[in-house]
């Protein structure tokens, strides 16, 4: 089959032909029709992070995936050959035109979305539920501020936290406040131009945090006593968050096929929808990652972008069309 791999750490992609993988009594081949781009597969490529995010070279990036069963394990009941599915890789390996996956962490395609819209949710709509939910206990009637709430996750969390009955605040650029209005934030604080913590009046019960750094640290600032702080980014001061008598936790999105069938209930009906922001073809993933990469510091190689460079225009995430 064909694959995208990363043959050395900060090396370039390359494009060419490797076995098709083999799977196990619990795994299902699933043959992809897209997959998306995610920071941590420039992240893990790139070896700044390999003490933390260790990966096997040669490696196939690609945590998330969509396309229609191939072959199913002895053990598999649930899918059969010929499923339209999406689904998170628990380990990696979507940037290829097979990957082999545990049926337990994939689900249906929604029936109104295309397979570019399908692989762009799994990462990014589980990493906002278990945010929310799991680890931010979230409940109907409460407040959640939502830090980098116009990005992938931000997005899903905005519309999650509002479809289950909590008041949002996001922190965005200015010129998000319109979208983030239209898909459920109550109110919308410019980052660029003023200090959350100092226009934020009454204390929130969650902050989900998809920014970290200083703004993480302020927002211990805004969290009532017993709130939870939770963020998808770096680890929060367990020494703060006792001082200030709250929860803190770095979550890592443990993917799970119940949560994504639920989600896609939700895309089905309406309730919640997925953004692409560009879709390229396979063998363009390089330019993908070249795209992606202003967003990150460093990253790959690339250089960040600098004080003042031009943000991506359009919200959402970057799908590769594999087939
Ligand atoms: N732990 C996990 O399992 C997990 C899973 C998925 C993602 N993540 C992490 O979660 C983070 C967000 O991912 P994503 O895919 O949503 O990223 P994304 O699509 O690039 O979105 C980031 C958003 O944050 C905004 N932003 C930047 N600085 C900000 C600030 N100081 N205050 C408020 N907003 C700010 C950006 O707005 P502008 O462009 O306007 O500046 C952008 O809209 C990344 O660090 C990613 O690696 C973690």
């Amino acid at each position: 089959m064909k694959a995208v791999r990363v043959l050395e750490y900060g090396g370039q992609l390359v494009f060419n032909d490797v076995p098709t993988p083999t799977i196990a009594r619990d795994e299902m081949l699933v043959k992809i029709k897209s997959t998306a781009v995610n920071h941590v597969d420039l992240v893990k490529a790139a070896g700044t992070a390999r003490q933390v995010l260790p990966i096997d070279l040669p490696w196939i990036p690609g945590h998330e995936f969509s396309g229609v069963v191939e072959q199913i394990g002895s053990d598999v009941g649930a899918f059969a050959p010929g499923d339209a599915v999406f689904g998170a890789t628990s380990g990696m390996g979507a940037y290829a035109e097979y990957v082999a996956v545990k049926a337990a962490v994939i689900a249906r395609k929604p029936s109104n979305l295309s397979f570019e819209e399908a692989a762009s949710v799994p990462v990014a709509s589980q990493t906002a539920w278990h945010g929310i939910f799991t680890h931010g206990h979230l409940e109907k009637g409460q407040t959640i501020l939502i830090h980098g709430g116009a990005g992938a996750v931000g997005a899903y969390a905005v519309q999650l936290a509002s479809h289950a009955g909590a008041t949002v605040i996001a922190t965005a650029s200015g010129d998000d406040e319109t979208y983030l209005k239209s898909i459920g934030a109550s109110r919308v604080i410019d980052y660029r131009e003023a200090q959350f913590e100092k226009v934020v009046r009454e204390k929130v019960d969650v902050v989900f945090d998809l920014v970290g750094g200083d703004t993480q640290k302020r927002s211990f600032l805004v969290l009532k006593e017993g709130g939870h702080l939770v963020s998808a980014t770096q680890p929060v001061s367990h020494e703060e968050a006792a001082r200030r008598r709250v929860t803190g936790a770095m979550m890592r999105l443990a993917p799970s096929g119940d949560v994504l069938a639920r989600i896609a209930r939700l895309l089905e009906d309406g309730t919640i929808r997925p953004d692409v922001a560009t879709v390229y073809a396979f063998q363009d993933a390089a330019q993908a990652w070249k795209d992606i990469a202003g967003n990150l510091p460093g990253v790959h190689g690339m250089s960040p972008n600098g004080p003042g460079a031009a943000r991506r225009k359009s919200h959402g995430k970057i799908v590769l069309r594999v087939a």
